[in-house]
């Protein structure tokens, strides 16, 4: 079905999110209405991205350009893309973002009955030096008749509807589960669509790469310091694994994805809970990662059970391939 080297009959992300709506009779349109608008976010901030670089030789960070526009910070910018277009999709009740200090209610002319929570730009130490960043979101479903309360969206990760996230790396792409599996589509820049390339992703039960920033060793606990040796230095018979960390979540887990392994952050000295966010970090990436045939603990409990108290804790993770989450495990249970 190609014509003049375009696909005329692709799947496109839209396309995929309608099919799996026509399979529930009772849905309204509300869910597809609600990715199409924040995927206007994802692209307008993964065309963001692609300027940055060029944006700081004219001034960035609230200075002006030489336009004597204000420029924004890429963060502030994915940010308010990400509100906007959620509250515009009118879709949405109440957004948890990584950028603001409280949940942001939905003014009631524009309410739907979806709770989203997000990271808008993840890997913010990485904008500057152009290394992939990406957006982190998890999507829940308010239960009841009536404004959304903050019990909404403290609910464990178990509850979400769908999770997922966008990379921005040397392709754009989304990688998205609601709850059927993972599928992952890359943003075709010519026609401006996310494309289904990536179908039914899963995670292989064993990978040979560990990913954990190293620098905090010092500090780790038992279990961790053991299980990262024997990665170093296995049992007889057994393969070394290598070590990749990019220092972005969302490069480090699709990686994970993609070629199986292990991801970890575990508490350290300055961050006794780790330093990653359960709601719009945790949650999703462990969502993704299970229903790609994978898992994700804390090392003492599974990621998606976890009851919050608060929008922005944080715990530890240790997610990706099956048996080595489980490798990983086995130490933690024997030495802390
Ligand atoms: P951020 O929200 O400030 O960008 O921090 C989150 C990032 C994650 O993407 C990444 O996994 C982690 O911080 C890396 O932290 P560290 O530099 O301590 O290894
Ligand atoms: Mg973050």
């Amino acid at each position: 079905t190609k014509q003049f080297g375009i696909e005329t009959d692709s799947m496109t992300l839209q396309r995929y999110v309608l099919s799996e709506q026509a399979k529930h009779p009772d849905a309204t349109g509300d869910f597809t209405n609600l990715l199409t608008s924040m995927l206007v976010a994802v692209k307008a901030i993964a065309s963001a991205t692609q300027k940055a670089g060029l944006a700081k030789l004219y001034g960035i960070a609230g200075a002006t350009n030489v336009q004597g526009e204000e420029v924004k910070k890429l963060d502030v910018l994915s940010n308010e893309l990400m509100i906007n277009m959620l509250k515009s999709s009118l879709t949405t009740c109440m957004l948890v973002s990584e950028e603001n200090d409280d949940h942001i209610e939905v003014e009631e002319r524009r309410r739907g009955n979806y709770i989203v929570t997000f990271d808008p730009l993840d890997g913010s130490s990485n904008i500057d030096c152009l290394v992939s960043i990406g957006t982190i979101f998890g999507i829940y479903k308010k239960r009841h008749q009536g404004a959304a309360t903050l019990s909404d969206v403290l609910r464990p990760g178990r509850e979400m509807v769908a999770a997922g996230y966008a990379l921005y790396g040397s392709a754009c792409m989304v990688v998205l589960s609601t709850g059927d599996g993972v599928n992952g589509f890359t943003l075709d820049p010519s026609i401006g669509e996310f494309i289904l390339t990536h179908p039914d992703m899963k995670c292989k039960p064993r990978g040979a790469i560990y990913s954990i920033n190293e620098g905090y060793a010092q500090t780790w606990s038992k279990g961790i310091s053991e299980y990262i040796r024997t990665r170093k230095d296995p049992e007889p018979g057994k393969k070394v694994y290598g070590q990749r960390y990019v220092g972005s979540m969302v490069a480090d887990v699709h990686r994970t994805l993609l070629n199986g392994g292990i991801f970890l952050y575990p508490p350290t000295a300055s961050a006794p809970s780790g330093k990653l966010r359960l709601l719009y970090e945790c949650n999703p990436m462990a969502y993704i990662m299970e229903q790609a045939g994978g898992l994700a603990t804390t090392g003492k409990e599974r990621i998606l059970d976890i009851q919050p108290t608060a929008i922005h804790q944080r715990a530890p993770i240790i997610l990706g391939s099956k048996e080595d989450v489980e490798e990983c495990l086995s130490y933690i249970n024997k030495l802390d």
